[in-house]
């Protein structure tokens, strides 16, 4: 039997060490030269396209983002460090979100993977590819939890849970930042958007957010503070207001938070004009007035709306903002540039191969699609077998070189895209045949005229294949949606394919988790596959024929209903919690007495139960887990419990599985989350292997903000589940003394 045995949340190593006393000492040379204008000029980013020279060689400018052509990458290098004055090096920044020229699945996707690797290998082949041509920093990772399908944005992040969000975050930060910044395959990431972007309220963009203090610090800060401790070099704040606080003006996060509490020494950027921002909330009168809040909340370096340059050498004259402020601002700027070696190495080295779409990196965004790919449905026609000769490939995304991609790829080319039917016919094409109809062009395409076409080609094959979902700009920045069905003909679609009588293989690619209750009672297997990227179609196909078994996991879990929304795993207990054998809506009888008598939290029309849990994939293997025990039943602070299970592979494919760890707080000095995901493992086993997989629980693990704003594991009882998704059964007890 082997045996896997994972360390939990408080063991996130600290990978960066103390900064070297050199950098500080030639930060602190560097800032005894400059001007006051030199040293705002650090705090000024600006946009490519803009015109840069004459600012640059100022020293009014400190950083660019969006340029990525190495040539002028270098030109615009040389101008900052030959002829300003001091030389100091630009930063170069650009949003390389999941892959630069290779790309990986949407984060939401990666996600799904359930697997540190996956993101860190992601991050990784982004940065290298990304540095090859110049750029330093990249706008990533995303942290911000949502649990809204409307919002556009989950696309970009890791999902509801904030401990999946830490780990796979984490992780992500140290791929793309490598062993050492310097290194020439190394980027800074930016943790963003701090913080609580993603509770928009009504999953509108840019909308509001009201998340009380227990919240913010219980769920949503979580993955910063663990990006934090993994070293991540930068942080960009958020566009929302909280509770009528914009976060580019808050004291609160930028310096209790973020530099008392966790000692970050990275350097804090603005949201794309959100300094300006803080006008447009009603927050400051005017930009001179915004300057001065952001730059004395803690805000570093401004992205391109310009209000620290224009105001910020008046607010120091008039002593609304002290040097000491700025030089702190600066310092924290520097120490990152120090860090990336540009002061050394400011210049990218274009003599060498293209590192682009290297196999290596082909080979791992192929990995993490198959990985990425939830299977949520299937009666048993997957993997197909030798019987299946033909095959109808239909439904709009089935060949979208350009969607599926997914959102945020800038740089991302299309060409190098294998689509389900490129990967079908290269891969598969001598064992079957491949009959392609679209049926519906596009996933936003309302005319049903190709569907006819699609219905005959399904009639004349073995197995229909329908890959429906959404295009890419449907998710993403400023994309959210109010009905997140599937659009146009789409469902029209599958109803027609449906009446046609042959086994029915659905797979989705979209960037949030549509409604897809319909879709699923028409098909016979269903795979999520989000927007899978560059290597899409050659994982899906290898799914569909066995020779990868899918292994994915919900990060999010998935309604029935719209209506039903925001609904997650790891709620607050309710005075009223559902029971699940409520009366529904046809069950009341005419004139019905009102009463309150066992009333539950609930919808008459929809219960209180998802489609599919937070956590839920299936394999096309089966697990069995048993014999859940502790190794004590009773634990002190600082201890550690350690939680051991049976798996078992009681199917007939070698697979592999995400065994979850859940831990419930019965009673807290607040109220607590139902369910709270502590600990997963990714675990192989042949057909019939069994092993044993425990799980170490420190108890710094259980700790929570209470109702003291003190973090602290309160002494109590436990439940504690281990399982293949969050409606894991089986279940221990412990106490907490
Ligand atoms: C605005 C987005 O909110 C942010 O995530 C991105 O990094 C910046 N624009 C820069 O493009």
């Amino acid at each position: 039997m082997k045996k896997y045995c994972l360390i939990l949340a408080a063991s996130l190593p600290l990978l960066l060490g103390a900064q070297p006393q050199q950098d500080e000492q030639k930060i602190n040379d560097l800032l005894a030269k400059m001007t006051l204008e030199e040293k705002i000029g650090q705090m000024n980013q600006l946009s490519y396209g803009d015109k840069l020279d004459d600012g640059i060689k100022a020293g009014q400018i400190g950083s660019i983002l969006n340029i990525v052509d190495p040539a002028e990458v270098n030109r615009l290098q040389a101008i900052a460090v030959k002829e300003s004055r001091l030389g100091i090096p630009l930063i170069i920044g650009r949003d390389v979100i999941h892959g630069f020229k290779t790309i990986f699945p949407i984060p939401i996707g990666q996600a799904a993977s359930f697997n540190p690797e996956v993101a860190e290998e992601s991050a990784a082949v982004a940065a290298a590819e990304a540095r090859s041509v110049g750029i330093h920093w990249t706008f990533a990772p995303m942290l911000d939890i949502s649990r809204d399908p409307r919002w556009g944005r989950l696309a970009e992040g890791l999902g509801e849970d904030p401990y999946l969000a830490s780990v796979l975050g984490s992780a992500m930060v140290r791929g793309f930042q490598g062993k050492n910044l310097s290194d020439s395959t190394s980027v800074a990431a930016c943790i963003k958007h701090f913080a609580g972007y993603g509770a928009a309220e009504g999953g509108r963009d840019y909308n509001s957010t009201n998340i009380p203090p227990h919240l913010m610090r219980n769920v949503y800060l979580e993955p910063f503070k663990a990006a934090v401790e993994a070293g991540a070099a930068t942080l960009m704040t958020s566009f929302n207001e909280n509770d009528g606080i914009p976060s580019s003006g808050n004291t609160f996060l930028l310096k209790t938070v973020l530099r008392n509490e966790w000692k970050f020494d990275g350097f804090v950027v603005s949201d794309w004009g959100s300094v300006n921002g803080l006008v447009t909330h009603g927050f400051c009168a005017d930009q001179k007035e915004a300057a001065m809040k952001a730059t004395n909340a803690g805000l570093d370096m401004e992205m391109v709306s310009r209000a620290y340059i224009r105001h910020l050498p008046d607010l120091v004259k008039e002593r609304k903002v002290s040097e000491q402020t700025i030089d702190e601002a600066v310092r924290n700027i520097l120490r990152i540039k120090f860090r990336l070696g540009l002061f050394d190495n400011p210049y990218v080295d274009v003599s060498k191969p293209s590192v682009f779409y290297a196999d290596k990196h082909l080979q791992a965004a192929q990995k993490a699609a198959g990985q990425s790919v939830v299977l949520l449905k299937n009666n048993g026609i997957l993997p197909l077998g030798n019987m299946v000769k033909t095959v109808a490939l239909v439904g709009p995304m089935a060949d979208a070189p350009h969607d599926q991609l997914g959102t945020w790829i800038f740089d991302g080319d299309k060409t190098r895209t294998i689509t389900p039917l490129a990967a079908l016919q290269q891969q598969y094409g001598k064992q079957v045949k491949i009959i392609h109809e679209k049926g519906v062009a596009y996933s936003r395409d309302k005319s049903a005229s190709g569907i006819p076409a699609a219905v005959k080609a399904a009639q004349s094959a073995d197995v229909v294949v329908a890959v429906v979902g959404e295009e890419a700009i449907l998710s993403g920045e400023a994309h959210s949606l109010a009905e997140w069905e599937l659009k146009g003909a789409q469902k029209q679609l599958i109803a027609e394919l449906k009446k046609v009588g042959k086994p029915l293989v659905v797979i989705v690619m979209a960037g949030r988790p549509l409604t897809i209750q319909q879709e699923l009672n028409a098909a016979d297997a269903m795979l999520y596959s989000f927007h899978p990227g560059t290597m899409g179609g050659s994982a899906l196909a290898d799914i569909l024929f066995g020779k990868v078994v899918p292994s994915g996991k919900l990060p999010m879990t998935f309604p029935r209903e719209n209506g039903q929304v925001p609904m997650y795993y790891n709620h607050n207990h309710t005075s009223h919690a559902f029971r699940g054998n409520e009366k529904m809506i046809d069950d009341i009888p005419l004139e019905a007495v009102q009463t309150s008598l066992g009333n539950s939290s609930y919808y008459l029309d929809a219960g209180a139960s998802p489609l599919f849990p937070f956590g839920f994939g299936l394999s096309y293997s089966t697990f069995e887990y048993s014999d859940l025990r502790l190794d004590k039943a009773t634990l002190k602070q600082g201890e550690t419990v350690t939680a051991t299970v049976t798996l078992k592979n009681t199917g007939k494919h070698e697979a592999t599985e995400v065994a979850q760890l859940y831990v419930r707080d019965l009673t807290g000095s607040i109220a607590r989350p139902v369910k709270e995901l502590k600990g997963f493992r990714r675990v192989s086993l042949k057909a019939g292997e069994s092993t044993e997989v425990s799980f170490a629980l420190h108890t710094d693990d259980l700790a929570f903000y209470g109702i003291d704003m003190k973090k602290a594991a309160e002494p109590g009882a436990f439940k504690l589940w281990v399982g293949g998704d969050s409606n894991a059964k089986l279940e221990v007890e412990f106490d907490l003394q």
